[in-house]
């Protein structure tokens, strides 16, 4: 038929995935088995851990999404993996399980990084318009990224220290919230008041980085001194003033380079775009312009393969080729 089917591994962290995409943009199937379980305990992902995991999770969860697709490897065009950047043993069991299937069934093999797989995972939802500005926040990630076409990465803007999701995530570990912390914030925040001053780290005049480590420590502090003056602090007040901070410094710089940039859509990626407060904020604050706003739907935002897909699709199209050569690395530039 001419249907041209990607199928995609994702490995990188803590959910083993396998996706299949259907002409670039209609995602056919999205398997994605979840470790978080199993981290839990430990308050974090532990990258052993997460390799055991991904050995015996990938073959069913390859076989499900076939399944579920009711499709066979002959149907396939190509193997889309992720290469990079995250854990490596993780990384390593999905590049391994796609280079065995490559050379198996004879088929071409394209290595995806996976911030563009995030970025991605929007063009599942509608087609991109170019100039287009990203912003990309995840437990690893906090970057402004700019693209004139498809394939072109600019960074224009990237935090300093920790990731939005780190922060959370630590955030949330002192206010004693399961791991992961960020979604626990998010609802927490809902039910709380703004009654906390906490900082924001604007850098430098037109400076389009972030830094969020002077914000945790602020609310590790102001927590650890209400617990020596036995004052009580309402966590859900906590939650609300740092998602406040948090989402004010996003949403205010991705508003700024849109300008600047004079962009025609702005994309929210990776796990912290379910971040209800974030949401809303860009919402509003792009109510009145003409450039686009794109922010996926939940299940498109966490780690997945249908976004290594989807941006494998298009490096595929632009004849981007791996080799049995590729090989895990968790330092990859975008
Ligand atoms: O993109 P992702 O699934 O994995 C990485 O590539 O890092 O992002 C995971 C991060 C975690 O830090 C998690 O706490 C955060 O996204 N996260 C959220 C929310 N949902 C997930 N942070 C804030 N609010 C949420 N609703
Ligand atoms: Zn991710």
């Amino acid at each position: 038929s001419e249907d041209q089917y990607i199928l995609a591994i994702e490995t990188s962290c803590d959910e083993t995935a396998v996706a299949i995409v259907k002409n670039e943009r209609e995602l056919v199937t999205n398997v994605v088995a979840s470790q978080i379980e199993s981290h839990k305990r430990f308050g974090g992902v532990v990258p052993e851990i997460a390799s055991r995991h991904h050995i015996e999770q990938i073959t069913l969860t390859l076989e499900e999404a076939l399944t579920q697709a009711e499709l066979t490897m002959d149907e396939i065009e190509a193997i889309a993996v992720t290469e990079g950047p995250g854990l490596v043993g993780a990384l390593l069991v999905g590049v391994n399980a796609a280079k065995a299937l490559a050379f198996a069934k004879q088929k071409p093999l394209v290595g995806v990084h996976h911030i563009a797989g995030h970025i991605y995972a929007n063009r599942l939802e509608k087609e991109f318009q170019f100039p287009l500005l990203s912003l990309v926040v995840s437990g690893g990630h906090t970057e402004l990224i700019l693209m004139d076409e498809h394939g072109s990465f600019e960074v224009i803007g990237e935090t300093r220290d920790d990731a939005a999701g780190e922060a959370y995530d630590k955030v949330a570990r002192t206010l004693k919230l399961p791991y992961p912390g960020g979604p626990h914030i998010d609802k927490l925040a809902q039910e709380g008041e703004v009654s906390i001053d906490f900082p924001r780290a604007w850098l430098e005049d037109g400076s389009y980085d972030f830094s969020f480590s002077g914000l945790k420590s602020a609310v590790i502090n102001k927590l650890h001194n209400a617990k020596q003056k036995n004052e009580d602090i309402p966590p859900q007040d906590v939650a609300a003033s740092f998602q406040e901070s948090v989402v004010d410094v996003l949403s205010t710089k991705t508003y700024q380079a849109a300008k600047e940039y004079d962009v025609k859509q702005v994309i929210v990626a990776g796990g912290v775009a379910a971040n209800k407060g974030l949401r809303a904020a860009l919402k509003d604050k792009f109510k009145e312009e003409d450039c686009e706003l794109l922010i996926p739907p939940l299940h498109l935002c966490t780690d997945n393969a249908a976004m290594i897909a989807a941006a494998g699709a298009v490096a595929y199209q632009q004849g981007h080729r791996a080799g049995y050569d590729l090989n895990a690395n968790p330092g990859l530039d975008l």
